[in-house]
């Protein structure tokens, strides 16, 4: 099973502090240096008059479809704080500034400007589903005999290199919920399924669609991520995708695939080794269907 080429793992902290990830000194795959500066003089209010930070736009980004062209393209007309045609370039903290025809990170510098490896000037919108299912046995909730609660499961990818556990996030156009990548993902897994017969293939695909239409917002805002820029930054909205009988989605077993990251349902526990935020947006989807972390 192919799964979810496209990944992007999103550093973040969900605590509502100063950026700390984006100023690590060295950019991600570059050699640029980022200028330092200290936790007071993040914020744009606060006056840096030395303020010099490096420029950097990756050579990656020329032509490709899903980047912006470069600021100085005359053709390119962007529509700050809007929706403009299939992007989106609100964001989700309100409005930002623009500053010499460039949007500003509104968590404030970062020591680097330009967009470097994002594709976007201003908010790049990701997506962080959080899929979940009862944990069953013999058609009974499972219970954790500490808590006395049920046990929910989540899906989870492993990076190979890292061995980190992630929520299953990617890239989203404006309306979507779930990258197309992971909705792909489990139209393969309906489709794939040997014992199913051509109908019922059918019929789970559009189960698989349909499921991905409902979801409840779990956060939304920023993310302090390392390739974020005084110009460019990530956003997500993580939403919680819940297969209560576990006929839709959870009825797929997630195999280990063999190429870049392996998927799979594991409970949901406290001590679950995830990214931080990662782990903040899956309690808050424990709290909210009642079940044991
Ligand atoms: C129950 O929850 C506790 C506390 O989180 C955990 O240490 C333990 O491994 C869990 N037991 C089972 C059977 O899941």
């Amino acid at each position: 099973m192919k799964i979810i080429s496209i990944l992007l793992l999103h550093v973040m902290l969900l605590k509502r502090m100063v950026h700390t990830k984006c100023r690590a000194t060295k950019y991600p795959f570059s050699e640029v240096t980022r200028f330092k500066i200290s936790d007071e003089q993040v914020p744009w209010t606060v006056c840096v008059p030395e303020y010099d930070p490096p420029e950097y736009n990756s050579k990656v980004l020329m032509n490709k479809p899903w980047a912006d062209p470069p600021l100085e393209d005359v053709s390119f007309k962007p529509k700050w704080n809007e929706l403009d045609g299939k992007i989106n370039r609100k964001s989700h903290t309100g409005t930002y500034r623009i500053l010499n025809e460039r949007p500003l990170n509104p968590q404030g510098r970062t020591g680097i400007k330009g967009r470097g490896v994002l594709g976007k000037w201003g908010p790049n919108h990701a997506a962080d589903p959080i899929l979940t299912r009862w944990k069953m046995e013999q058609d009974k909730k499972v219970l954790n005999t500490t808590t006395n609660l049920p046990i929910l499961q989540f899906c989870a990818i492993q990076r190979k290199d890292c061995k980190q556990w992630a929520l299953p996030g990617g890239m989203v156009d404006p309306g979507e919920k779930v990258s197309e990548t992971l909705q792909r993902e489990f139209l393969e897994e309906a489709l794939n399924s040997l014992d199913a017969s051509k109908e019922q293939a059918e019929a789970d695909s559009k189960m698989v669609r349909d499921f991905f239409k409902q979801g409840v917002e779990v956060y939304k805002g920023y993310v302090d991520d390392p390739r974020n820029t005084d110009n460019a930054w990530m956003e997500t909205v993580a939403y919680n995708f819940h297969d209560e009988d576990g006929h839709h989605v959870g009825k797929f077993d997630l195999k280990a695939g063999d190429d870049a990251q392996s998927v799979q349902w594991m409970d949901v526990d406290k001590n679950i080794d995830l990214y931080a935020s990662h782990s903040n947006f899956i309690k808050s989807v424990a709290d909210r269907l009642k079940s044991h972390w």
